[in-house]
């Protein structure tokens, strides 16, 4: 982190990215390819670092340190020069993804990091057309980056074990929670769990069992209030796992086992019912305020980080 930071795509991840390492002290360039997609970012930061001072995180100077140190940048090949990390954000999109580390290759030494925030994405074929693929890794950080302690990662399998103890170290530093998988799978662990549960919730609304409004309340009023504390594991070792044997074995034919989207979701997307960002999704959202709703949580996570000590 001494010689600088760079983050490449200043949308929902990399603000966050970029306002971490600042935070922890270093010097950080923010690119996207023009400065009306920096200034969202940018005001997102502002805005992340007055909750952060309100809530008593940081104080007003150290606030205004972090904000100083993150430079906005629209030249890659300049934000790039002498970069000790370099950590990817733009969109999901394989080829691009490829063409982008081609060219900060062109640019950065051989020993510079290059970290990934791809959701989806194995580390294999990103690095497919790398010079260098012993120095990328996936870091999956999560929304908001700045915020949520997991970032799961998947070294490129050639990467030496001191590199990846330097970068896993290097997250911990930010005062993330890293989790290094052992091997390569789609959608890595979070995701997997993630989709476990949604494609179930999905089915249960499709069954009539119970409204999209409940079933989060399912969620956040049962199971969910212990997830902070213990994990679904834990939870099951506390439990008992004779109950979770017979639970398991008893259900086990009544889940969905669908291996596409839902029919519910599908009909929606198709007919632009696209969530929060269209106002209406499972959930209408024209009359509950978006941004209200996400400044909510964003103070929330924070009260939950210092109930949990950190
Ligand atoms: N949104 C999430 O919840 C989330 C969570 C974890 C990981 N991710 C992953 O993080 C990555 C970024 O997702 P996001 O949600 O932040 O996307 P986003 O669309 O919000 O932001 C992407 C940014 O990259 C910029 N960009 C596009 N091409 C570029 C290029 N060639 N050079 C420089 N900048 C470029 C865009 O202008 C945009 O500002 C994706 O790989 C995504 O899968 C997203």
């Amino acid at each position: 982190m001494d010689r600088g930071v760079v983050v490449i795509g200043a949308g929902v991840m990399g603000h966050g990215i970029a306002q971490l390492f600042a935070q922890a002290g270093a010097r950080v360039r923010l690119h996207d390819l023009d400065e009306a997609r920096l200034a969202p970012g940018l005001a997102a930061v502002e805005t992340s670092l007055a909750l952060l001072v309100e809530e008593e995180v940081l104080s007003p100077a150290e606030a205004a340190a972090a904000r100083s140190r993150i430079r906005p940048a629209t030249r890659l090949e300049a934000a790039l020069a002498g970069a000790g990390v370099v950590v990817e954000a733009i969109p999901e999109l394989l080829e691009e993804k490829q063409a982008l580390f081609e060219r900060i290759e062109r640019v950065v030494g051989d020993d510079t990091l290059i970290a990934s925030t791809t959701s989806t994405l194995p580390i294999s074929r990103l690095a497919a057309r790398a010079r260098r693929p012993e120095r990328m890794v996936v870091a999956h950080f999560f929304n908001p980056a700045q915020l949520i302690p997991l970032v799961e990662v998947v070294p490129h399998p050639s990467m030496p074990q001191a590199a990846v103890a330097e970068v896993l170290a290097m997250l911990r530093r930010l005062g993330k929670h890293p989790v290094l998988l052992r091997r390569e799978v789609p959608g890595f662990v979070a995701n997997r769990l993630q989709a476990a549960l949604l494609r179930e919730a999905f089915h249960l609304v499709e069954l009539g069992v119970a409204s999209a409004e409940e079933i989060d309340a399912v969620v956040t009023e049962g199971p969910g209030l212990r997830w902070p504390f213990a994990g679904p594991i834990e939870t099951a070792d506390l439990g008992g796992l004779d109950t979770w044997l017979r639970l398991l074995d008893n259900l086990g034919s009544e889940l969905s086992k669908a291996e596409q989207a839902p029919a519910v979701l599908r009909e929606l997307v198709a007919s632009g019912q696209l969530g929060a960002k269209s106002g209406r999704g499972l959930i209408d959202w024209t009359a509950r305020p978006v941004a209200e709703r996400l400044a909510a949580r964003d103070r929330f996570l924070v009260r939950l980080a210092k109930l949990k000590g950190r």
